[in-house]
């Protein structure tokens, strides 16, 4: 394969995806929020879950979302429905970059942070590029990245269910194109502290680049975001990438919307894959009044925090092991076969995640109201008796 992948090369890829002439449908499943374990693939291949009308544990999404002030927006927005977003997305940009305190050239915006991480993986993953991560973390990136022959190499996660950092760093190598990095991360909902991540960050970009994935970042309490985030590196000049979405905190997953900000070298680089405009208007005045929503943030991060120790209380009590959650989710050693605790919990209109991680099943729960949370806990203690 050449050095770089053509933009023509790109756009014949991206039709042969689309028309389904390289993907078999297991690996689009795989892509798109598929399966993670085999009790999964069991499960859904027999009886695959509907959204409607069940209590949705399993994609971390914000259930007090969108705000009435977003719902207004789009509202109002309407009528701008027959334009093309071209303005509407600069001043978006421009409210970002000043949120963030860089110039909009640091700025990419995409449909969903996600895209942007296909994006990544493309442009550092062609051409048998390497890219690191810990294990178990949120795969969108590796998976697409392999399409075009990335390798992706996994270190596992520590007996705390944490990015190893000591473990990555060593296994970093002149083959390593990007270091993707998840803090908190997806699936465990763990934190690392600052004081070693951003010292492995300013280490290792100096040698390829870090990706670093804050998805998570705003369910922390304010000051501790400040200290978490990497976007310090970023301004100053250091080849890390940190990337947000609208998906969480705010509760926009359905309207699709992120961003990354890095240099502009590597906006470029990575924006070059992006496939036309892909950010509706509605996504954009969404995200425009969501940004300065201080009050729906506050309130959906006080709601996940009760409604997380509900299920944390539980866990507790019944003794599992469990990840130290700073998300809204929470990762523990099923206390059943997965494929039973699917079932049961499908059957009781609950719809939540099996991971397989070193031999072992895994529950991902995602945190819901609290009185989501309390008919979880009844449904999950009959199902597991
Ligand atoms: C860690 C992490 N990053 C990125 C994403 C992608 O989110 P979106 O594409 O909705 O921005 C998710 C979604 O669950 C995630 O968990």
């Amino acid at each position: 394969m050449k050095a770089q992948l053509s933009r023509r090369d790109w756009f014949k890829s991206s039709l042969a995806l689309t028309a389904g002439l390289t993907l078999s449908p297991m690996f689009v499943d795989k892509l798109f929020a598929g399966p993670v374990s085999a009790a999964e693939r069991f499960q859904w291949g027999i009886n695959p879950y509907s959204a409607n009308g069940n209590i949705r544990l399993n994609a971390n999404e914000n259930p007090y979302g969108p705000s009435e002030k977003v719902k207004q927006a789009i509202i109002e927005n309407m009528h701008e429905s027959n334009r093309y977003p071209f303005q509407a997305l600069s001043e978006l940009k421009k409210m970002i970059a000043d949120k963030e305190g860089v110039d909009t050239d640091h700025i990419h915006m995409g449909a969903g942070s996600g895209e942007i991480l296909c994006e990544a993986g493309v442009a550092f993953g062609l051409d048998n590029g390497e890219i690191l991560s810990g294990f178990p973390t949120f795969t969108e990136m590796m998976d697409y990245a392999k399409v075009f022959n990335a390798k992706w190499d996994k270190v596992n996660l520590n007996d705390k269910l944490e990015f190893d950092y000591g473990a990555m760093a060593s296994r970093v190598n002149s083959k390593t194109k990007l270091v993707f990095i998840c803090n908190p991360n997806n699936p465990t909902g763990t934190l690392v502290d600052p004081s070693i991540v951003s010292p492995f960050c300013q280490d290792i970009s100096k040698k390829t680049l870090v990706y670093s994935d804050e998805a998570y970042l705003e369910f922390l309490e304010p000051e501790m975001q400040k200290r978490v985030s990497n976007i310090e590196l970023v301004k100053k000049g250091m080849n890390v990438v940190v990337s947000r979405t609208f998906s969480k905190i705010h509760g926009l997953a359905g309207l699709r919307i992120g961003y990354i900000v890095a240099k502009p070298d590597l906006i470029k680089k990575i924006s070059q894959y992006q496939m036309g405009i892909p950010i509706s208007q509605h996504a954009i005045a969404a995200a425009k009044a969501s940004l300065g929503d201080n009050e729906f943030m506050t309130l959906s991060r006080t709601k996940n925090t009760e409604a997380r120790g509900h299920l944390e209380g539980y866990l507790k009590q019944k003794g599992f092991s469990y990840g130290k959650s700073h998300t809204n989710f929470m990762f523990f050693l099923a206390p059943k076969e997965g494929k039973a605790i699917l079932s049961g919990m499908q059957q009781k209109n609950i719809l939540m995640r099996i991971w397989d991680y070193k031999n072992k099943e895994w529950c991902r729960v995602s945190i819901g109201t609290l009185d989501e949370m309390k008919q979880f806990t009844q449904a999950f203690d009959e199902v597991i008796a």
